[in-house]
C-alpha cells in the first residue's frame, strides 16, 4: 500500500527516467521510465533478457547509464556496495548469492559488518547491536532456529529466506527483489507474499522482478512490463494481464488477450499500443519468443 508520509511535491522513493544502458552493441535498456512511491510495491516483469536485472543493477550503481537517470529519494543512484546502506537501498540477487560455508546468522550479518563486502569479517568481532538486528530479522522470517546452521546445508526455500533476511536486516527504504518466488512452492510463495506486504506496510518501497503471475497479482500495486529493453505496458496487475501487447511479448506471436476480451478498453494503462483491440501484426523487434511466462527454471544462479 502506498503511504502518504511525504509531502505531495516530494520526489518518489525511486525515479527511473529515460534510462538507457548499452553493453557494447546491445541496447539492454532503451529510454525506460517509471517510479516507485513510498510504501508502493511495483513488479517489473518481462520475458527473459528483457532487461529487468539490468534495471536493478542500474539502480544499485553497478552499471552505468548511457542516458537518463536513476534517483532514490531525489538523490543520484547510490554505488554498490558501500553506498546502498546509506541510501536505504537493499536487494536480493537473481541467484541466492549466499556464503554457503558461513552460518545463517553470519550471512545475515554481512551487510551490517562488511562495508567493503569482505564476508570474512563477520567471523571476527561482532557488534552486539548488529547481532541483535540480525537475530530479530531471522526471527521475523521464522529462521531463528537455523541461525547456527551453515547456509549451504539448508533446503532451497530456507536459503531463499536467508537471502531475503540478508536484504531486510539493513531496514531498507527501497527493497529490490530479483525473482524472490523463483523455485518456491505454493506455501512458500504465500509466506513470501505476506512478508512483502508487511514490509510495504511499514513504508518500505518494493520493486520486484518476478515471473509468477499469481504472486505478482497478489502483492503488486502496479506492474511495469519490459520487452527488449522497452517499457511496453504499465498499470495495475489486472490491467496488464488484459493487455494484448503483454501477451504478444511473452509468446512472440499475435495473440488474443490473456483473459476475457477487454470490454472497457485500456483506459489508465500506458502501453506502446495505440489501439484497444488485440494486435494482429507480428512483433517487430527481435526473434520470436517461445518461452511461456512460467517456464523459467529455478536455477537462476547468476546474480
Ligand atoms: N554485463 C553484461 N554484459 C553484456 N550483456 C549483458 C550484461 N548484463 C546483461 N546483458 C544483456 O542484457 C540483456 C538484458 O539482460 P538482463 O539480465 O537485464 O535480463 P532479464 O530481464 O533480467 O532476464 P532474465 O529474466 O533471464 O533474468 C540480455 O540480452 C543480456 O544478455
Ligand atoms: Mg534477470
Amino acid at each position: 500500500m502506498t503511504t502518504t508520509s511525504k509531502a505531495a511535491d516530494s520526489p518518489p522513493r525511486l525515479e527511473v527516467s529515460g534510462l538507457t544502458v548499452t553493453f557494447g552493441g546491445l541496447t539492454a535498456l532503451d529510454d525506460v521510465s517509471f517510479t516507485v512511491a513510498d510504501g508502493e510495491t511495483v513488479a517489473l516483469i518481462g520475458p527473459n533478457g528483457a532487461g529487468k536485472t539490468t534495471v536493478f543493477n542500474a539502480v544499485c550503481g553497478l552499471v552505468r547509464a548511457r542516458r537518463g537517470r536513476v534517483r532514490v529519494d531525489g538523490a543520484p543512484a547510490p554505488s554498490a556496495p558501500t553506498g546502498l546502506l546509506g541510501a536505504g537501498v537493499s536487494r536480493t540477487l537473481q541467484g541466492l548469492g549466499l556464503f554457503d560455508r558461513l552460518t545463517v546468522l553470519e550471512n545475515v550479518l554481512v551487510p551490517l559488518t562488511s562495508t567493503g563486502g569482505r564476508a570474512r569479517r563477520v567471523a571476527g568481532r561482532r557488534d552486539p547491536d548488529d547481532v541483535g538486528a540480525a537475530r530479530e530479522t531471522l526471527d521475523g522470517l521464522g529462521l531463528a532456529d537455523l541461525a547456527a546452521v551453515p547456509a549451504g546445508t539448508l533446503p532451497y526455500p530456507d536459503r531463499k529466506r536467508v537471502a531475503l533476511a540478508r536484504a531486510l536486516v539493513t531496514r531498507p527504504r527501497l527493497l529490490l527483489l530479483d525473482e524472490p518466488a523463483g523455485g518456491l512452492g505454493a506455501a512458500d510463495i504465500d509466506r513470501l507474499a505476506g512478508t512483502v506486504r508487511d514490509v510495504a506496510g511499514d513504508g518500505c518501497s518494493v520493486l520486484l522482478v518476478e515471473h509468477h503471475v499469481d504472486f505478482v497479482t497478489d502483492v503488486a500495486d502496479r506492474v511495469v512490463v519490459l520487452d527488449f529493453g522497452h517499457v511496453i505496458a504499465s498499470g495495475t496487475p489486472e490491467q496488464v494481464r488484459r493487455d494484448p501487447a503483454v501477451e504478444e511479448a511473452y509468446l512472440g506471436v499475435p495473440a488474443p488477450p490473456l483473459v476475457e476480451p477487454v470490454e472497457t478498453g485500456s483506459a489508465g494503462v500506458s502501453t506502446s499500443s495505440t489501439s484497444d483491440s488485440p494486435r494482429v501484426e507480428p512483433v517487430e523487434t527481435g526473434s520470436p519468443r517461445v518461452e511461456p511466462v512460467e517456464t523459467k527454471g529455478t536455477s537462476g544462479e547468476t546474480a
